[in-house]
Formats: structure tokens, C-alpha cells, sequence
């Protein structure tokens, strides 16, 4: 017993010493790079050769069934992914998964980001994301170049991209190094060292990329809470927050809390009544209301409900099993209800919103609950 503790403890000092080498990738380099891409006169990978000498494009490699012990990130798969009722006891991870949305799967455009290598033109939005605000959340680089309506598709990286820098079109320049990058430290100054390469956002990564996640193993989103002075003005978000992501392409849907939406007042109130729902909301700050029973039906003494996650603006207190025990531990997220790649639900939801039926007394698969508990 105490050599195999001896042993367990010297490992585990090995894996302190190098805690870089879990995060960046490993293994031969032919795993992943051509040189030529030809051997023996014939092309190694058909469509390539691809940029930085990879041995796919960012879908190619991205694409196969999670089991929970892969060392890469599955975010398409070839066949139906399962998903149970909130994507949390399936095999998708935190992202969700683009086969509800890829040609080559469920081709439904309400249930994904139709990016280009995956989807064509979404039928309904086309272009340009809903709420995009051109002018605003643009800390981190101006998606799209800034321009009025997008001329172009979505990309997984790049100028059009949700991932990388915005500089450049070409999404492999974009995120370059960022695999081999030593992201031991996620503050948000490279792309490496960004929150899952997203420029400028930081956060707790978990190992499996939230396969199965539990209230104790989970990623842990960072965000912060505008009732601290931090008002309705786009300029007071905070660029490392999760919710800035998104507000990088849908700005106006994480600022509308004005009376009427529209520049004048746009700013002047935050609380309820609200106007568009919150996001960047501390649940600590109206916990004497429903809000203080999360995850209601889904757990119980606050459990942190991956299901419904929320996020939290201080990191270094770590990966939160319980929460509304300090303020700023329970922060209303974009993705507390969307999946940022698709899932089998419209508009990228988490659950199915059609289920959500007010006094229903059947939690079913309606993740609402979890926060307005006396709804449920
Ligand atoms: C040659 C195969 C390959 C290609 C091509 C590739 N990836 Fe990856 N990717 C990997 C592997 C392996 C990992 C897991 C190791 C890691 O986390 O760095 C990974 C991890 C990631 C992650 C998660 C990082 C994290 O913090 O956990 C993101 C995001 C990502 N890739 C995006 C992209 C994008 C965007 C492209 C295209 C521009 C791309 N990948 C191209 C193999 C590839
Ligand atoms: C598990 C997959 C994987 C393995 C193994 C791998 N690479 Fe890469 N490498 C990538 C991906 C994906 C990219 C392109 C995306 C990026 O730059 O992040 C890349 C980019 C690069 C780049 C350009 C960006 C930079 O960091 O300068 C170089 C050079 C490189 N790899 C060299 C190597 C060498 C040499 C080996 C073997 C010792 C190796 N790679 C093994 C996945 C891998
Ligand atoms: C780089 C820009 C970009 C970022 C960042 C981004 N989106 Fe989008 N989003 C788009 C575009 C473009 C569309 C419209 C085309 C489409 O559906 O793909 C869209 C569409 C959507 C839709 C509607 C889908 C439909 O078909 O009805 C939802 C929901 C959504 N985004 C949520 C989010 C959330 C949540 C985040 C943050 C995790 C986010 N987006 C981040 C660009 C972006
Ligand atoms: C992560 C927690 C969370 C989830 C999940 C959530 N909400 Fe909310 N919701 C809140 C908070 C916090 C408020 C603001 C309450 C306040 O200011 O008193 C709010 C506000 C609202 C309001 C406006 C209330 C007002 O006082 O103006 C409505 C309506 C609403 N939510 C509906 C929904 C619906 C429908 C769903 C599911 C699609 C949902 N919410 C999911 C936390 C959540
Ligand atoms: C309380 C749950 C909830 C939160 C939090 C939430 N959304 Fe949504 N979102 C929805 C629902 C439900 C819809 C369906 C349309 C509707 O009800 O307005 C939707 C629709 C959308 C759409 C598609 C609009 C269209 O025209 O098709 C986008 C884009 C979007 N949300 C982005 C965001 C962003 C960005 C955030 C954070 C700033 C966010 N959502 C926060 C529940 C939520």
C-alpha cells in the first residue's frame, strides 16, 4: 500500500512539474502532419494538401465519436450523437455538436452556426447573425471587420470566426501555434492561452471537454455581474467573459435592457422588469426570489447544474460544486441556455422550449426550471 502510494504521489508530482503537457497536443507528428502530402506519388489525404501541413481542415480532424477518453475534441460526428434530454448524459460535450445542423447530418438550420465547412447559407438569418451590433464588443478584435451587414459565412476561426484572432480571413492563421501552445495559464493573452482558443476569453477548461459533466467536474465559465456599477453600457462589459463571445457577433442581445430598445436608452435601466433576458446577472443579487432554489428539480443545496450552467467573476476560488455562497458565483450565461455549436433543439437550445410549460409540475427537459423554480 504505501509503495503504491509512494508511486501515486511521485507521478502525481511528475504531472505538477509539467501540468502543460495534459493541455497541448501529444504523439507522433505524422498522427496529424503531411509533409508533401504525397507518398509513393499518391496523395495522403484526399481534398489536402491543408494549411499548416495538417492532415485535415479543422472539421476533418474534428470530426468522430466522443467516448470520453478521446484526445481530441469531437464536435461533428458521422452518425446521430446521443444527447439525452439536456446534452449532459450523451456523448457531446460542452459545445454541444454541428450534426443537427451539417449537411451531412440532421441539414436543419435552426439547430446550429451554419460555419461555412459544414453547412451552406443559413435559409433563415442568411449572413449576418441576429443582434449584431457592429460598432460594439469589439475588445478583442472586430469580428467581420466591422462591417455593417457580413459578406461572408460563418468560419470556425479567423475575421469570421468565433474562434482565433479577427485579423485574418484564413482561420489557420488565425489560431497558428495555439495547438502547441502551452496553456498551463489561461488569461487570455494568445490564443493558446485563451479559454478553448477563443481570443481573449478566459475560463477553467475542463480535461474532457465536459464529456458526461458532473456538478464537481465541469468547465468553469467566467462572467460578470453589471448590477457592480457595471450598468447597461456595451464599453463596461468585460472582454474575458463568456458572455462577450457571443456578444462579439450578437452584442444588442446582451445589452437590451433599456426601457425600449434603441441607442437613447439603451443603458438606462438594469433589473426586472427586464426587457431582453439577463445575461452577465448574479443570481446572488435576487436569491431571496425563486432564483435562491437553483437548480430546483434538478438537485438540491445548490448544486452546481451543468445542465443549466452559470459562471462565475472570480477564477481563483476554481471549478464550483455549489453555488450562491458568495456573490458572483451564479451569473446568468448565453450558454446557461444555448449550445454554442448546435444540439438537436431550435435556435441551439439546450433543451427543447416547446416541453417548457408553465406549472406543469414535470421537469421533464426544461432547463428553466432550474432557475425559475416556482415555475416549475
Ligand atoms: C491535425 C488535426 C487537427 C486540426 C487540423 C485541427 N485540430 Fe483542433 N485539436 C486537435 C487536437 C489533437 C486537439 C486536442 C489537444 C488540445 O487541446 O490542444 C485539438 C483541440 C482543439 C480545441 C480545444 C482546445 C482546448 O483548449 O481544449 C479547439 C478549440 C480546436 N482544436 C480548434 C481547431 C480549429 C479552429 C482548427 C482549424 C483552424 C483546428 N482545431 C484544427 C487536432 C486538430
Ligand atoms: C495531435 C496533432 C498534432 C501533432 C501530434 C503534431 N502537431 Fe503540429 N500542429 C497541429 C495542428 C492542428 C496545427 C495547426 C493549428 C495550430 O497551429 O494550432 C499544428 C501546427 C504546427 C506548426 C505551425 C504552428 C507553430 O506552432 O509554429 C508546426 C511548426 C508544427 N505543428 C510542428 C509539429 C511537429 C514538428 C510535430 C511533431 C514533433 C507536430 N507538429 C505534431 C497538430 C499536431
Ligand atoms: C463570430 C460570430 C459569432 C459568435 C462569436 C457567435 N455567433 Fe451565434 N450566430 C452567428 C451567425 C453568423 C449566425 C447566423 C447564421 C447561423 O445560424 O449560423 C448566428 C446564429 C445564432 C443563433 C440562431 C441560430 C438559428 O439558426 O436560429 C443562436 C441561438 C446563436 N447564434 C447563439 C450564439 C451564442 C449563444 C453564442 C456564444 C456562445 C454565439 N452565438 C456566438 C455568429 C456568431
Ligand atoms: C441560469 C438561470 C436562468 C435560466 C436557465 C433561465 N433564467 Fe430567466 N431569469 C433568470 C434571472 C436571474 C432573471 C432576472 C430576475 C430578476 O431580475 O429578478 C431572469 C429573468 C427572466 C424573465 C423576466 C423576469 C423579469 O422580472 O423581468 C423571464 C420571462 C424569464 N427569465 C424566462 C426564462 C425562460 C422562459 C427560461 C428558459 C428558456 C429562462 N428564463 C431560463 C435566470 C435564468
Ligand atoms: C434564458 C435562456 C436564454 C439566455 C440566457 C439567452 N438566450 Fe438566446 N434564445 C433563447 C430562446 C428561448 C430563443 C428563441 C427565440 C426567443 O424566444 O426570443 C433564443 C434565441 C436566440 C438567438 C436567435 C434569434 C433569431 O433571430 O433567430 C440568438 C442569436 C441568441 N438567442 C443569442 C443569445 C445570446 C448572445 C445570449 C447572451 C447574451 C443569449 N442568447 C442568452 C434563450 C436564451
Amino acid at each position: 500500500m504505501r509503495v503504491l502510494l509512494s508511486f501515486c504521489l511521485a507521478f502525481w508530482l511528475v504531472l505538477m512539474m509539467f501540468p502543460d503537457s495534459w493541455a497541448r497536443v501529444q504523439g507522433p507528428c505524422v498522427d496529424c502532419h503531411t509533409m508533401h502530402n504525397s507518398q509513393n506519388g499518391s496523395a495522403v489525404v484526399t481534398n489536402g494538401p491543408f494549411r499548416a501541413l495538417t492532415r485535415g481542415d479543422c472539421v476533418g480532424c474534428h470530426t468522430g465519436t466522443n467516448t470520453g477518453s478521446n484526445n481530441i475534441p469531437y464536435i461533428l460526428s458521422d452518425t446521430e450523437p446521443t444527447y439525452g434530454d439536456v446534452g449532459i448524459s450523451g456523448n457531446t460535450l460542452a459545445g454541444g455538436n454541428f450534426y443537427w445542423v451539417a449537411d451531412s447530418g440532421g441539414n436543419d438550420d435552426t439547430k446550429g452556426h451554419n460555419v461555412v465547412y459544414l453547412a451552406a447559407q443559413d435559409a433563415n438569418i442568411g449572413y449576418t447573425p441576429p443582434g449584431w451590433d457592429n460598432a460594439n464588443f469589439t475588445a478583442n478584435g472586430a469580428v467581420a471587420g466591422g462591417e455593417a451587414s457580413w459578406s461572408k459565412q460563418l468560419t470556425c476561426a479567423g475575421k469570421y470566426g468565433c474562434h482565433g484572432t479577427h485579423t485574418d480571413e484564413d482561420d489557420f492563421r488565425s489560431i497558428s501555434g495555439a495547438h502547441h501552445a502551452d496553456d498551463s495559464t489561461i488569461d487570455g493573452s494568445t490564443v493558446g492561452k485563451s479559454f478553448r482558443f477563443l481570443y481573449g476569453i478566459i475560463g477553467i477548461e475542463d480535461s474532457d471537454w465536459e464529456y458526461q459533466p458532473t456538478a464537481t467536474a465541469h468547465n468553469q465559465y467566467y462572467a460578470i455581474d453589471r448590477a457592480d456599477g457595471m450598468n447597461d453600457n456595451p464599453a463596461n462589459a468585460d472582454p474575458k467573459s463568456i458572455n462577450y463571445l457571443c456578444a462579439e457577433c450578437h452584442g444588442k442581445f446582451h445589452s437590451g435592457v433599456g426601457d425600449t430598445e434603441g441607442a437613447d436608452d439603451e443603458g438606462s435601466t438594469v433589473g426586472s422588469p427586464w426587457i431582453r433576458h439577463p445575461s452577465d446577472f448574479d443570481m446572488n443579487n435576487v436569491k431571496t426570489k425563486e432564483y435562491g432554489a437553483y437548480p430546483g428539480p434538478f438537485g438540491t443545496g445548490n448544486a452546481y447544474w451543468p445542465g443549466a450552467p452559470v459562471g462565475a467573476n472570480d477564477l481563483t476560488a476554481g471549478v464550483r460544486s455549489q453555488v450562491l455562497q458568495a456573490d458572483g458565483d451564479a451569473i446568468v450565461l448565453c450558454i446557461s441556455c444555448h449550445r454554442a455549436h448546435g444540439s438537436p433543439n431550435a435556435d441551439l437550445l439546450r433543451w427543447d422550449y416547446n416541453q417548457c410549460q408553465a406549472s406543469s409540475g414535470n421537469a421533464g427537459n426544461c432547463g428553466c426550471y432550474a432557475c425559475h423554480t416556482s415555475k416549475y
